[in-house]
């Protein structure tokens, strides 16, 4: 069994962070979405990889190289423009041969790993297996319908008026069947060839489909408001750890913290879950719960909760508390004295800025 993530795409509702960086690489609970994807098919038994990338693909191939890392052989698949999940499989058709693979959405996190769907499909003489979550907006995903003994009736992506709760999750399963399917399919409205489609296609001519539906959290990173929310919960699952070495001065430190190589923590309360990154310096302030703080950064005099400051940012006398915030890379937020007293910004297209 081979495994395909799909990371290519443009990534527009998480502008501004994604201007400059790919939203697979943003990291949640101090590691990148992607590295997190690549664990789970790891952990699952699968270590040959394709990616598929588009135009951020630079930076994702600098910061997973070839995947000895994570301990995968790491084959990437260029995009040259994101028309589509079932584009990205149809150009995958070297790499994936007529093995049976798993493919994950790069921008997808998910709990308790796919090991279990992956020996499932295995043992199985299904051509297919798809994943579902019961949802509360479905109009935002590509929808199940089910019949009454469970098998699929019905997908349609993002319906207007969806026929049921059970959104499809960013894990599919596939057997060679699948080159038949995107070769027949033609593009949606929004002209892109869907693999829900592909998979209505297999439906249709008679292949066994199989709808798991899981039970755990699911979420598609795709808004800032989900990356607060998955950062959360995987905080709340990670097993805290202090590293060795760390500086904590006249500080006091919740047990569900995790503090990275390098990183000082001086006349502060931090709450779990928390995580403070590599290097980074928190001073005179209060941070967490449910945030992570990425390496390299500064925080001095602040309170912050239940937000992700990303690296080489610095955060000095803000004087209200910061909540429910997404602060990217080498940013800088301080209070000033100057005159005239008034509010000063430098920020980037598509940013958002709460005032109180
Ligand atoms: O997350 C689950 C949802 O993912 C499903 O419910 C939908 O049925 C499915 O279409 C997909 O919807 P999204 O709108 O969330 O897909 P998005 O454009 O965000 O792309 C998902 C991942 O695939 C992301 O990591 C980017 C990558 N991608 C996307 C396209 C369109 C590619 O690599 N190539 C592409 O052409």
């Amino acid at each position: 069994m081979k495994g395909l993530i799909l990371s290519g795409g443009k990534g527009t509702r998480l502008y501004p962070l994604t201007y400059t960086n790919a939203k697979q690489l943003i990291p949640v609970a101090n590691k990148p979405v992607l590295v997190r994807v690549i664990e789970s098919i790891r952990d699952a038994g699968v270590d040959e990889i394709g990616i598929v990338i588009g135009q951020t693909g630079p930076q994702i191939q600098e910061l997973i190289g070839d995947g000895s890392k994570q301990g995968v052989k790491i084959t990437y698949i260029p995009q040259l423009s994101p028309d589509g999940l079932a584009h990205a499989v149809k150009i995958s058709r070297d790499f994936l041969g007529d093995d049976r693979f798993v493919m994950f959405l790069g921008d997808n996190v998910i709990q308790g790993g796919i090991g279990q769907l992956i020996s499932d499909f295995a043992k199985s003489d299904w051509n297919s297996q798809i994943v579902l979550k019961e949802v509360e907006n479905p109009t935002a995903y590509g929808v199940a319908k089910l019949r009454p003994d469970g098998s699929i009736e019905q997908l349609i992506e993002k319906p207007k008026n969806p026929p049921s709760n059970l959104a499809l999750v960013g894990i599919y399963m596939f057997d060679p069947h699948i080159w038949e399917a995107v070769n027949s399919i033609k593009p949606s409205k929004r002209g892109e060839l869907e693999i829900t489609d592909a998979i209505q296609w297999l439906v249709d001519a008679g292949h066994r489909v199989f709808p798991h539906v899981h039970k755990g959290w699911w979420i598609d990173t795709g808004k800032p408001t989900d990356m607060l929310e998955a950062n959360s919960l995987v905080l709340e699952e990670l097993i805290p750890a202090v590293a060795a070495g760390v500086t904590v001065e006249n500080s006091e430190i919740d047990r569900r913290v995790t503090v990275e190589k390098g990183a000082k923590i001086i006349n502060s309360v931090v709450r779990g879950p928390t995580i403070i990154g590599e290097n980074t310096v928190i001073e005179n302030s209060y941070i967490g719960p449910f945030t992570s703080i990425y390496h390299d950064v500064r925080i001095q005099n602040c309170e912050i909760e239940r937000s992700i400051v990303l690296e080489n940012s610095s955060l000095a006398d803000i004087g209200t508390r910061m909540q429910d915030s997404l602060v990217g890379r080498h940013a800088t937020v301080r209070r000033t004295d100057s005159k005239p007293k008034s509010l000063k910004m430098n920020i980037g297209d598509h940013s958002n800025l709460w005032v109180v």
